[in-house]
């Protein structure tokens, strides 16, 4: 059966490759950083929307998982944050390369705090049959999600 971790770990993933991506690309080629650039803000906030919805919000109901969710959105909040300090720079200018690393950079640390410890404790707190059904509930939202953050 497909849990809800199976869901976010395959979302890490792309977010993992894409960060890959945007941090070897090159002042030369703007088209291909503002091209990844797009593809990782939407992965991020799609991601994000849904992982809020159906891991934190759920886990915020125990004591047990009040700071870990506490923790994770006041992260995804920081890097909302970078994500739009690095869409004012200038793709080709001198200070996009360490913007993006400063995301790259916090995007991995979160992913693997997430992946280390939040995901543990809210998998003490969250039962089978759960785990199963935010799957689904995760993965519906999250695809209605990547249409909406398009359009923005
Ligand atoms: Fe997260
Ligand atoms: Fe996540």
């Amino acid at each position: 059966m497909t849990t809800i971790y199976d869901e976010l770990r395959a979302s890490h993933a792309s977010q993992r490759r894409l960060c890959g991506s945007l941090v070897r690309t090159q002042a030369k080629n703007r088209e291909r950083r503002e091209e990844v650039m797009r593809e990782l803000r939407i992965e991020l906030a799609a991601h994000a929307a849904a992982e809020e919805r159906y891991l934190y919000v759920p886990i915020l109901m125990f004591d047990m998982g009040l700071d870990p969710s506490r923790h994770a959105l006041s992260e995804h909040h920081a890097i909302d944050e970078l994500v739009e300090e690095l869409q004012e720079l200038d793709p080709s200018g001198e200070a996009w390369g360490a913007k993006a690393s400063e995301l790259v950079h916090k995007v991995r640390h979160h992913l693997k705090e997430e992946e280390t410890k939040f995901f543990q404790v809210s998998g003490k707190l969250l039962s089978d049959a759960q785990k199963v059904r935010l799957a689904g509930q995760y993965r519906k939202d999250y695809e209605r999600m990547l249409g909406v953050v398009a359009e923005r």
